[in-house]
């Protein structure tokens, strides 16, 4: 069957290929986890063949009978990875997002008053979370490794590249504008890489991927038999973003998996931001960026698994559902879950988890509902962020995905606290589906933007029913917490 798409998407804790008929309705998936290595405190690393071989395995297994149109790519974003273009061997760990082993060079940068300079080109702030400095630092530990750079023999690539790479046997080196702008080194005014950025960090050019469309030709791969294209790429929140059909500025998403990114459509033009929110590239079609708004969160999802894996009051992330329905509504627990510093918009890195309201009545159940609960004031905190920066008329709903979408009670909290509508699609796996039809669009198998975004369907809508004094009271008791956990 010709008229199907695949969609590989290589996360930060598992990789997965997904089969799409032409409707974009499922029809096959493979799934690996692999090994999360942390040498030491504060660094993330994964080794970048592991994240080659599950792709390649998943993809073959979902590939075993099928003969797709077309190969949709995405990935988790900002992860370093560096390799010799000869061997094909990395030359050192893949660094994570999550990795802060750069935190102090971004310090002295700061110092240095190199911050707005980054962020007037980038639209990012200077941190550790994108590739720039982990870039450095893997060119700083090898030696030799920025004369092989310059020679070409080095090649440098977020995890997007580095499978392309692979999956073309080395005849293309390229990555999409939505990846190329998580690296820090990319000016998303002039749609290039910005040469003072590069040359403050001593990166070599002509270490870099070519930048292409979203949308577009990635060269094919023949591992799989018959010849693949490789016509979609982007990174795994602006590929859930186009998933989630959020292509009229003013539209907006929020991804729940171990954390949270919300993006807001803002169109052709980049938004500066004044909240501390970051401007990026939402998708590039037929050479024309559209930007968005974009605010992270690093612990949503991941609050469950601590209540689980840390506090062991729950054995499945499921029973947080019925815990919240039946705590105390006496009782006002906050709990803030700094367990790895705050992001947007506060960008806290030395500040650590907390916990307000404690009684001797609190108990398990108020616990579980504290931990839901945070998700939607963190999303708020972002939602509030977003309207100061982005006044032009907007449509407040706001279309959820991702694992921890899926609990109800999490869900009418969100449209509580934000007081406004939350969609759900029934397909949660958007960011795959948004792969999958940027590959779709590129060999016409997929409609026009347009035209996908009016087939695009809520299964579930969630409505605000909470008054707005009570509202406004908890938002403002979570504020007093946040104001007492950040660390300066
Ligand atoms: O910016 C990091 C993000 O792309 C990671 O997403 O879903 O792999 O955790 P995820």
């Amino acid at each position: 069957m010709t008229d199907t798409l695949v969609a590989l998407d290589q996360g930060t804790t598992s990789t997965r290929a997904i089969l799409y008929d032409a409707n974009l309705t499922p029809m096959a998936s493979a799934q690996e986890e692999f090994a999360q290595h942390y040498p030491h405190s504060g660094w993330v690393e994964h080794d970048a063949m592991d994240l080659w071989k599950t792709s390649r395995r998943c993809l073959a297994e979902v590939l075993k009978d099928a003969r797709p149109a077309a190969l949709g790519l995405t990935n988790q974003r900002e992860t370093t990875v560096v390799w010799d273009a000869e061997t094909g061997k990395p030359l050192a760990p893949a660094i994570v997002w999550q990795d802060r082993r750069t935190s102090e060079v971004c310090a002295k940068l700061r110092e240095e008053g190199f911050e707005d300079e980054i962020t007037s080109r980038t639209g990012l702030l200077l941190d550790p979370y994108f590739s720039a400095t982990k870039l450095a630092w893997i060119l700083d530990q090898t030696e030799g490794a920025r004369a092989a750079a310059k020679s070409g023999r080095v090649k440098f690539g977020t995890v997007d590249t580095w499978l392309i790479w692979n999956l073309t046997k080395g005849r293309v080196h390229a990555t999409d504008a939505t990846n190329a702008c998580r690296t820090m080194l990319y000016n998303i005014h002039e749609g290039r890489w910005d040469r003072t950025i590069c040359d403050r960090l001593d990166i070599p050019m002509e270490m870099l991927p070519e930048v292409r469309d979203s949308s577009g030709d990635f060269g094919e791969t023949t591992l799989f038999g018959a010849p693949l294209p490789i016509r979609g790429v982007a990174g795994d929140q602006q590929a859930a973003t186009v998933g989630q059909a959020c292509f009229t500025p003013g539209m907006m998403k929020s991804t729940y998996g171990t954390g949270c990114f919300a993006l807001l459509n803002t169109g052709t033009e980049p938004i500066a931001s004044q909240h501390r929110l970051l401007t990026t590239v939402a998708y590039q079609l037929n050479g024309t960026p559209t930007y968005a708004l974009e605010g992270s969160i690093f612990v949503a999802g991941a609050v469950v698994q601590w209540l689980r894996d840390g506090l062991g009051v729950i054995e499945n992330a499921a029973d947080t559902l019925a815990m919240a329905q039946q705590a105390d509504p006496e009782q006002q627990l906050y709990l803030v879950p700094a367990f790895t510093g705050l992001g947007a918009p506060w960008w806290d890195a030395d500040a650590r988890g907390a916990i307000y309201g404690l009684t001797r009545n609190t108990g398990p159940n108020e616990f579980a509902r504290a931990a839901l609960e945070s998700v939607g004031y963190q999303t708020r905190d972002l939602i509030e962020a977003m309207h100061a920066d982005w006044t032009a008329p907007q449509d407040t709903t706001l279309r959820v995905d991702g694992g921890l979408s899926a609990n109800p009670f999490a869900m009418q909290f969100l449209a509580d606290i934000l007081g406004a509508p939350v969609d759900r699609p029934a397909n949660l796996e958007t960011t795959a589906l948004g792969a999958a039809y940027l590959a779709g669009l590129a060999t016409g198998l997929c409609p026009e933007p347009e035209a996908f975004a009016a087939n695009w369907r809520a299964e579930a809508t969630f409505s605000p029913e909470m008054d707005a004094a009570t509202r406004d009271a908890k938002y403002s008791g979570w504020t007093d917490a946040i104001r007492r956990t950040l660390s300066a």
